[in-house]
């Protein structure tokens, strides 16, 4: 059984789901990768889902020209109607395909919590190679994903995978997300461990491969607060001593 993220129920409650801690833990991090380089101005957002992500980033920068792309029809749709802005365009696309990009044309690329809905090896690395030929060089790849290390610990907001297993790479793995007053959306994923990004990662031709993996605790304290404040929450659970997410940042060669 694999997630159907091209059924509306899916990609509707995902939508519902408070993205809390990939937004402090993983997407700030992103941004801070991709604001630290003044002239980025072409982003592709691989697997956007209903566009959280490419939103966000759309309002952070009024220079952004952003490619959002996802292979469920369902997803863009929710996307394109509720997260529509003039600085990015929606496409669906089929089997890893980026066609409609130029080579050599995209200043970053950024794909978030899609590695893990993938069962094939083949697929990934056609995926991250698609993702290559589209980016400049020295283009940069920014790839988020929960934390293989920490399959079944409750987090606050999920818990990724199940306690007492022991995953290999390629096992189905479910992931568990809260969604307020409704039952746990879960999700069918697969563990790919931290050996197999970094081996796809370079294999695919990327370089320099740098990898964060952020807690609470780990926050300057004048960012907790602020963060804190802005989600009105500092109940914090196993984030705030164990990174729920990875981050792996890497360039395309010159
Ligand atoms: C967990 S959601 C993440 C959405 C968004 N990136 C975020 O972080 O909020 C994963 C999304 O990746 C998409 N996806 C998974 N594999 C894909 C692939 N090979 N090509 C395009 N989209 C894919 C799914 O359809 C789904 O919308």
């Amino acid at each position: 059984m694999e997630t159907s993220w091209k059924d509306k129920s899916v990609s509707e409650q995902f939508n519902l789901y408070n993205d809390m801690l990939e937004d402090i833990l993983g997407f700030q991090c992103i941004f801070n990768l991709i604001e630290h380089n003044q002239n980025i101005r072409h982003i592709l957002d691989y697997g956007c889902g209903p566009g959280k992500v490419s939103e966000r980033l759309a309002q952070r920068n009024p220079h952004y020209n952003i490619f959002a792309v996802d292979e469920s029809q369902e997803m863009i749709d929710i996307a394109s109607s509720i997260r529509k802005h003039d600085n990015i365009s929606y496409h669906c696309i089929h089997n890893n395909n980026l066609a409609f990009i130029d080579s050599n044309s995209i200043d970053c690329a950024i794909i978030c919590f899609v590695i893990i809905n993938n069962a094939q090896r083949n697929q990934i690395i056609t995926m991250l190679a698609e993702v290559y030929r589209v980016l400049k060089p020295k283009g940069q790849l920014i790839l988020l994903d929960s934390n293989p290390n920490a399959t079944g610990i409750s987090f606050t907001t999920f818990t990724n995978g199940e306690r007492g297993i022991r995953y290999r790479s390629g096992d189905k793995k479910k992931q568990f997300l809260k969604v307020e007053g409704q039952p746990d959306l879960i999700l069918h994923d697969w563990y790919w461990s931290k050996q197999d990004y970094i081996e796809w990662i370079s294999m695919t031709g990327f370089e320099s491969i740098h990898i964060t993996e952020a807690t609470i605790g780990h926050l300057p304290q004048k960012a907790r607060v602020m963060y804190e404040q802005q989600y009105q929450f500092n109940d914090w659970g196993n984030e705030v001593t164990i990174p729920p997410f990875i981050v792996f940042h890497a360039f395309k060669s010159s």
